[in-house]
């Protein structure tokens, strides 16, 4: 079969390779479609990604949607539907949060992620899994199921937001999304649910990101984020830009939350008065927090975030879709690309 594969640490090392079917894991799951994301861009450039134990190449793709092809054993799923692979395994100590489900929020760093970290992913003809690390998704989402992925991130997101929110009263009205990629318009379209007034600043003042923004009822800002994020209740800063996230981290409203998604590169200095940041968080009850990875409850949510969502919309995020053999296009950035899918089956 067909895997797009790199020699992780090892800069455009991509190819696609022919490998065997693999043979551990009772579902035989026949891969539909992979998003791309910055993770991906990452350890193709050589900068992020490990093999599996005892080998050299990494089948790559996280973000993933494929049809079960045969079941081998019990478990929940059935021939035919419709599954979302976990990206993340919790580890095997485990430690406290892994052992309860809380993978995506392990103690130790010893957990393992599909096509990232010491296990392979899902750029592939056909891969297995045990039936506990799939989602099923409704059919009535088809492609677009391909969105999960980032969107439990984002439903994770908000999820700890509220929980933070809640060590108080919490009657938030204003989200300032930092970012228009898919995971800051993920986090609007969750923001926009929760019925808060959100927006969204990015640099890009033209193209289908304003679009995307205002169909949801939010705001599209370009500039100054000082002109725009001065007292959000939320802040979600999705672009990892240090001159961005260090905007926001005053930029909240008093008891305000900022949420970190964007896993940033390192070496980008700057002299800031970390003393005066400090004073602000203090006196204004100020909480800035990271996220990563998602549990099957957050899965679970994103599927339902992405059911009341409208369809059309959803469809307009994916602006290219790049067939497994044609995988160099599906990795080169493109002017007005939000999210980049390899189709499978094409
Ligand atoms: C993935 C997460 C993963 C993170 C860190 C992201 O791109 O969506 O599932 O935990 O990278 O490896």
């Amino acid at each position: 079969m067909r895997a797009l594969t790199v020699r992780p640490r090892v800069a455009d090392s991509a190819r696609l390779d022919d490998v065997p079917v693999p043979d551990a894991g009772s579902v035989l799951v026949r891969g539909l479609a992979v998003g791309i994301c910055g993770t991906d861009r990452e350890i193709v450039d050589g900068d992020y990604g490990q093999a599996p134990p005892g080998e050299d190449r990494l089948v790559l793709g996280h973000e993933a949607l494929g049809r079960v092809e045969r079941v081998d054993g019990g478990g929940g799923v059935h021939v035919g539907d419709l599954v979302v692979p976990m990206v993340r395994h919790p580890d095997p100590v485990p430690c406290a949060n892994c052992a309860a489900g809380e993978w995506d929020m392990c103690r130790n760093g010893q957990y393992t992620e599909h096509g990232i970290l010491r296990r392979h992913g899902f750029a592939a003809d056909y891969y297995r899994l045990e039936a506990e690390r799939l989602v099923r998704v409704p059919h009535s989402l088809g492609m677009l199921a391909v969105l999960i992925e980032p969107a439990s991130i984002v439903a994770k997101a908000w999820e700890h937001i509220e929980r933070i929110g809640a060590r108080a009263l919490w009657k938030p009205r204003t989200a300032l999304v930092t970012g228009a990629g898919p995971i800051g318009l993920l986090a609007a379209l969750l923001g926009r649910q929760r019925g808060l007034a959100v927006h969204v600043f990015d640099r890009d003042p033209t193209g289908i990101k304003p679009e995307l923004v205002r169909a949801l009822g939010a705001e599209y800002h370009v500039g100054e984020l000082m002109d725009v994020s001065d007292g959000a209740d939320v802040i979600v800063e999705c672009t990892g830009a240090s001159a961005v996230i260090w905007d926001v981290l005053s930029r909240s409203a008093r008891s305000g939350i900022v949420c970190l998604t964007g896993v940033s590169h390192g070496g980008q200095r700057m002299s800031v008065d970390v003393a005066q940041l400090n004073r602000t968080i203090v006196l204004e009850n100020d909480v800035v927090f990271g996220t990563v990875n998602a549990n099957r409850r957050h899965h679970e949510a994103a599927v339902d975030a992405l059911c009341r969502a409208d369809a059309s919309w959803l469809a307009r995020m994916i602006t290219r879709r790049v067939p497994l053999a044609e995988w160099r296009a599906a990795l080169r950035d493109e002017p007005d690309d939000v999210k980049v899918v390899l189709d499978l089956e094409a």
